[in-house]
């Protein structure tokens, strides 16, 4: 296949940042989307209503004119996060999840949820209004094998959860383990998972690929390749409960060059290019646009894209940096030739 015309897509997990970062990522991910699900990691996060309805008008306005593009928006979950603020969320109608993370896993998540235990009521109100908790799954116990710590979650806290909240909506973000997708697979219908561009084209191997390469690190941290074939197989296998989420979280590149780097992989440039590679590479791409274009807005029950985008089989050269903030962002795979591009 030369050439693939597919529905336009939405990306269901994505970083946006704010202020100059913010305008210098979104117009890459509205070239390719027509929506994404916002996260909601800033610092300070957005934790109410009034804090996404701001950050959504932030969002409007830097993008390029006459672009058209819908920031679906999150809430944060902290220990003190109340039901009445869920239900303020259901009738906002702009906001359509709300995030966990665990305290301490990854970037900015010094204010999240300290024992999940804590946010049972939330999360009653949550099942009740049919708002989708999108869970960071990993323990953070200091412990636990960082390889680990996404099964651990799956067995800890995950399994108890949906049997509490068996009505409860979850979306499992970024899966990167087998356990993860037999989770998902043998879980209720309210249960699915997204899947990024670099847990379906890299192993850990890529971390350490003639030295040590922070650009593929990002959180949940990639795995071995027994895992990754595993995410190929339920990304192109047709099953609804699998769709597309980049994760695209840009870091400056001195923070990721760094004694002490930024976890983060920089995929909205290229990520449908680089979903196209990962689905041929099993000769799958007949699975591309449900995968990308489907099965994420018939989770979140909202409409399907009507508009197209295509895709041509046509060698490039990934940059080896894009313009952010002064210091440049270093894309996944830059330097790269990639078989795939988006016209
Ligand atoms: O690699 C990651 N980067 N994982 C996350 O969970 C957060 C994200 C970020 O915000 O940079
Ligand atoms: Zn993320």
């Amino acid at each position: 296949m030369q050439k693939l015309t597919i529905t336009r897509p939405d990306d269901w997990h994505l970083h946006l940042r704010d202020g100059a970062a913010l305008k210098a990522v979104l117009p890459h991910s509205a070239r390719q989307f027509a929506r994404a699900i916002i996260m909601p990691n800033l610092k300070p996060p957005i934790r109410s209503v009034a804090d996404a309805a701001a950050y959504r008008d932030r969002i409007l306005a830097a993008l390029p004119v006459g672009q058209a593009f819908e920031p679906l928006m999150t809430l944060y979950l902290t220990d003190n996060t109340s039901p009445a603020e869920i239900a303020a969320a259901k009738a906002s109608k702009f906001i359509k999840a709300v995030k966990y993370y665990p305290a301490g896993a990854t970037t900015n998540s010094d204010s999240g949820v300290t024992d999940i235990r804590k946010c049972d009521r939330v999360f009653a109100a949550m099942e009740q209004e049919g708002i989708p908790l999108l869970l960071h799954g990993e323990v953070t116990d200091a412990e636990v094998d960082v390889f680990d710590r996404e099964k651990v979650f799956i067995e800890k806290h995950l399994i108890p959860l949906v049997s509490r909240f068996p009505k409860l909506r979850v979306v499992l973000e970024h899966i990167t383990t087998l356990d993860a997708v037999q989770f998902v697979l043998n879980a209720n219908r309210n249960i699915a998972a997204t899947i990024t561009p670099q847990h379906l084209l890299f192993s850990r191997n890529a971390l350490f690929k003639g030295g040590l390469r922070p650009h593929y690190y990002c959180l949940p941290i990639l795995k071995r390749e027994q895992h990754r074939l595993a995410l190929l197989q339920a990304a192109t296998s047709g099953n609804p409960k699998f769709f597309l989420g980049t994760d695209s979280a840009p870091h400056t590149r001195n923070t990721k060059e760094s004694d002490c780097g930024c976890a983060g992989c920089y995929s909205a440039l290229h990520a449908m290019a680089l979903y196209a590679e990962a689905f041929e590479s099993v000769d799958a791409l007949n699975h591309l646009e449900a995968f990308a274009s489907f099965y994420g807005p018939d989770f979140y029950r909202l409409p399907r894209n009507t508009e197209t985008i295509t895709l041509v089989k046509k060698t490039w050269r990934i940059p080896h940096e894009v313009s952010f903030l002064d210091v440049g962002l270093v894309p996944l795979k830059a330097g790269e030739e990639i078989p795939w591009q988006m016209i």
